[in-house]
């Protein structure tokens, strides 16, 4: 936990408190919000709901609800900011210690403690904001990193376009122990028919032709460069668009027309998870600190069962499923983690970005968002019936 709030420090760090309170998108809450949340929740789960007892502010609570308050109202409402903000996160971070060195993990009947659950749901909480904020850091102009890390990126081989997988009976989800969001139980099986899936995700290359090709809208972040190709305007930079990168901030809308213009289509998210069987989340390009994507097919020397790669990590990528429940579901802890969610109204989305820390994902894990959103890290992979 204090590794997690060290990070989420970092990434604020280079940033005035005027910046941190302004609202740069309706569509993403002011960092001081995502801030102030991620102590409210901890103070909720852990120290009242966990440890009983009294909140430090009682009327915080209803500001930080996250469905209470749609992001676009979230500049308007009497959160804290500035020195109070920062006493608020030490002050909870020190009675969340308090509650923990008291707490009996072991032997917990309760399923919240059962194999510290309820830490890890409040660790993972404060990892996923950090992939927020990041969306928010992406219209923040001149915003300098504290640290990046390049990871070195092999040139590809001259591997096939797009991997078999054989299909016939897979199981889905993640399994009953260890830690894992309730929209991922049951374990269960599916029937595959086979199917062809991309070996790499869509690279900047691909998608800049498609976009000459129909006249489509290139991604968000791109400007023409006025010589026939283009550059990224992120965090306020322009730098030319790396052609064999993966593209990323296409909406669903544009992800679909992609693989229709390919001659294919987005995976369901059952077969991109079969698909994904035997990737390594730790040779991924995963944990912000590349601070961009990475080459298509980076880390070739990790590739899944069926020889796919960089399934996990770089860019999240929009399957065509929309976000159900499995068979039996059963929503824990809370109704609005997942349920309220459920429906066609959401996509799915697999795999994880370079904004996505490495312990939030796993091949079971679901995203989802709305089909035309384009601020989170999502790109394509596209698949072809074998
Ligand atoms: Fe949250």
């Amino acid at each position: 936990m204090e590794e997690a709030r060290a990070r989420t420090l970092q990434l604020v760090a280079p940033l005035s408190d005027a910046e941190l309170n302004r609202v740069y998108s309706p569509i993403l809450s002011p960092l001081a919000w995502d801030l102030g949340h991620i102590a409210n929740f901890e103070e909720l789960w852990l120290v009242q709901t966990v440890g009983h007892l009294e909140p430090l502010d009682g009327e915080l609570g209803r500001f930080y609800d996250a469905i209470e308050n749609p992001r676009s109202t979230r500049g308007e409402l009497p959160i804290l900011r500035g020195e109070q903000l920062r006493a608020y996160l030490d002050d909870v971070r020190e009675r969340t210690l308090q509650v923990l060195g008291e707490m009996d993990l072991e032997s917990a009947d309760d399923p919240l403690l059962a194999d510290g659950f309820v830490y890890e749901l409040i660790l993972a909480h404060e990892h996923q904001h950090n992939e927020t904020m990041l969306q928010l850091l992406q219209m923040v102009e001149r915003y300098e990193p504290i640290e990046e890390r390049s990871q070195a990126s092999d040139p590809l081989d001259d591997g096939p376009e797009m991997v078999l997988v054989e299909g016939g009976e897979v199981e889905i989800g993640a399994g009953a122990h260890g830690f894992a969001y309730d929209n991922e139980r049951p374990r269960h099986a599916v029937e595959l028919a086979p199917f062809w899936i991309d070996r790499t995700s869509v690279t900047n290359r691909s998608y800049a032709d498609y976009v000459k090709d129909t006249g489509g809208e290139p991604p968000m972040y791109w400007e023409p460069d006025g010589a026939g190709w283009w550059v990224r305007t992120a965090m306020g930079r322009r730098t030319p668009v790396d052609p064999d990168a993966p593209v990323v901030h296409v909406s669903w809308h544009e992800a679909d027309g992609f693989a229709r213009w390919a001659g294919k289509r987005l995976p369901t998210e059952l077969e991109w998870e079969a698909a994904s069987a035997g990737a390594d989340r730790e040779r991924a390009n995963l944990d912000h600190l590349a601070f961009d994507t990475l080459g298509a097919g980076v880390h070739a020397d990790a590739p899944t069962d069926c020889g796919a790669l960089q399934m996990l990590g770089d860019v999240w990528e929009w399957t065509s499923s929309d976000f159900t429940a499995y068979p039996e579901f059963r929503a824990f802890p809370y109704r609005e983690y997942s349920e309220v969610f459920f429906g066609d109204a959401y996509k799915v989305l697999r795999g994880g970005a370079w904004a996505t820390r490495r312990n939030v994902i796993r091949p079971s894990f679901r995203n989802w968002d709305l089909p035309e959103r384009r601020q989170i890290f999502a790109g394509i992979r596209c698949a072809k019936d074998a």
